[in-house]
C-alpha cells in the first residue's frame, strides 16, 4: 500500500522523466544501449515485404528506427513522439508528432508496429494496444518492447530494495506507469487475437558498469529531485546508494527487457 506522493494531474509529458529536462537526451541514449541489442535481435531475424512500411511509436532519440532504415533500405520507416526535439539528423526515417494516446493511424497501414519503453509509462496502455494492433496489416507483426522492474524487488539487499520501490512508486504515482506490465506481455498480445506470439527477456544488472547499470544511474539521478521532494528517499539513502553501486563486492539484477511479439492474422 503506498500513500499518494502527488496531487497533480500525473502523465509523462510534466514528469522527471520527460524531455524538457536537460539530461535527458543523454538518458535515452542510456536506454537505446542497453536495449538495442535485444530489439536488434527480433528484427535481424523478421523477414518483411519488399518496401515494408514501419512504425516506431515513442521512438525517444531513434536509435532504434536510424538503425531499422538500415537494415531494410527499401522501407518506410515511420518515427513518432509528442516531443520530437531528438529525432533529427537520422537518415532514412519519416518523422511524426503523434500523441499515441489520443491520435490515430488508417487501419491496416504499417507491416511493423513497434513500441518500446513507452506504454508501460501510459496509463491508457490496454486501449493503446488494442488500437495499435488495428494499424498493422494482416500478416505483420506488433513488436512491444517494455522495462520490467519486478527483479529489482527480489534484492536482498535491504536498501537496494528500498530505492527501487521508491522508484517504482514514483513511477506510478507522478506518470501513471505500471512497472510490471511488461511481464504481462505475451499474454496482453495473445488477448488480441495475435497469432505466433514469443517473447525474449534481457536481464539487466546494476553495479556492474554495464549499458542497463549505466541507464539505472541516469534514471536515479534525473529522478533524485523527486524522490527528495516527495519525501520517497532522503539524501542519506541516495548517497548510501551510489556507494553501494560503486563497491566491487556488490551487482544485483535492477531490470528485465521485454520483448514480446505477434502476427496479425
Ligand atoms: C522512455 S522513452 C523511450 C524512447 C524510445 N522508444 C526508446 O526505447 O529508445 C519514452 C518516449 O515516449 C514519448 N512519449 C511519451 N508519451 C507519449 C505519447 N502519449 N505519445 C507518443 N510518444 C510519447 C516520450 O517523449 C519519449 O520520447
Amino acid at each position: 500500500m503506498t500513500t499518494p506522493v502527488s496531487t497533480e494531474q500525473p502523465g509523462y509529458t510534466r514528469s522527471y522523466l520527460a524531455d524538457q529536462h536537460a539530461g535527458q537526451l543523454a538518458r535515452l541514449q542510456t536506454l537505446e544501449r542497453a536495449f538495442d541489442p535485444l530489439s536488434h535481435r527480433f528484427f535481424e531475424r523478421l523477414d518483411l515485404p519488399d518496401a515494408p512500411a514501419i512504425l516506431d511509436l515513442g521512438a525517444g532519440a531513434g536509435s532504434l528506427a536510424g538503425w531499422l532504415s538500415q537494415r531494410y533500405p527499401d522501407a518506410t520507416v515511420t518515427a513518432t513522439d509528442i516531443d520530437t526535439r531528438f529525432l533529427v539528423d537520422i537518415p532514412g526515417i519519416k518523422v511524426m508528432t503523434h500523441n499515441v494516446t489520443t491520435d490515430d493511424f488508417h487501419p491496416a497501414s504499417f507491416d511493423v508496429v513497434h513500441a518500446r519503453a513507452l506504454l508501460c509509462h501510459l496509463r491508457e496502455r490496454e486501449a493503446i494496444l488494442t488500437r495499435a494492433a488495428t494499424w498493422v496489416r494482416p500478416g505483420g507483426w506488433l513488436v512491444i518492447e517494455d522495462v520490467s522492474l519486478q527483479p529489482s524487488l527480489r534484492s536482498t539487499n535491504p536498501l537496494f530494495r528500498k530505492v527501487a520501490q521508491a522508484g517504482i512508486t514514483l513511477l506510478e504515482q507522478s506518470i501513471g506507469s505500471d512497472m510490471f506490465w511488461a511481464d504481462t506481455l505475451p499474454d496482453r498480445l495473445r488477448d488480441r487475437r495475435l497469432c505466433n506470439v514469443d517473447h525474449r527477456t534481457l536481464a539487466g544488472r546494476i553495479g556492474d558498469d554495464s549499458p542497463a547499470d549505466t541507464f539505472w544511474a541516469a534514471t536515479t539521478t534525473q529522478a533524485a529531485p523527486s524522490l527528495l521532494k516527495l519525501g520517497l528517499l532522503t539524501q542519506h539513502d541516495l548517497d548510501r546508494m551510489a556507494s553501494l553501486r560503486a563497491d566491487p563486492a556488490f551487482t544485483d539484477t535492477a531490470l528485465a527487457f521485454v520483448s514480446a511479439w505477434g502476427q496479425v492474422p
